[in-house]
């Protein structure tokens, strides 16, 4: 999985244990600073990527819902700062939890559930993931590393 190609890759998954798997694979490219934008319906399966950063990061703690948390930071080999922003409504809340100065932090991995709801506060290479459910339950994960928010 290479993030630096300018197309999108495309995988299918037909299991979360498939996903949180993808997400793992992605996760060993990732590096302090990165930021990872997560886009999709309820249930998509955003939380169980997630887990799959956290295995990677080798971070023990149960990674959960941040829903009402909005954001958790958990250590690994990588600290790991996990926010959802189900519950905000724009940048402007976004911009009252503290989630810039974890943007802005050089040495965690951000990523944000959610995400499209604060897309203007986040560094221009983003990797942004938009996981799809088709009509067979299976996902489609688009992982793009680009400018543009899909
Ligand atoms: N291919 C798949 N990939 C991921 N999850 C899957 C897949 N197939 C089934 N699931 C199930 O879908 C659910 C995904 O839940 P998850 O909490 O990760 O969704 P979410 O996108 O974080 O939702 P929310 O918007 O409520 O936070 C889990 O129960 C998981 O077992
Ligand atoms: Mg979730």
């Amino acid at each position: 999985m290479c993030l630096n190609q300018s197309r999108p890759t495309r995988l299918i998954s037909d299991s979360a244990a498939r996903t949180r798997a993808i997400a793992a694979e992605l996760a060993e490219r990732l590096q302090p600073g990165d930021v990872v934008a997560l886009r999709g319906p309820m249930g998509a399966g955003k939380t169980v990527f997630v887990k799959g950063i956290a295995d990677a990061f080798g971070v023990r703690e149960p990674v959960t819902s941040a829903t009402f948390t909005i954001i958790t930071e958990y250590e690994g080999r990588i600290p790991l700062v996990h926010a959802d922003l189900y519950r905000l409504h724009g940048s402007a809340e976004a911009a009252e939890t503290g989630l810039q100065d974890y943007l802005r932090d050089s040495s965690v991995v951000v990523v944000i559930e959610w995400a499209e709801r604060a897309s203007d506060l986040y560094p221009s290479d983003t990797i942004w993931i938009s996981i799809s459910v088709s009509e067979d339950g299976r996902r489609a994960i688009a992982i793009d590393r680009t400018e543009q928010q899909p």
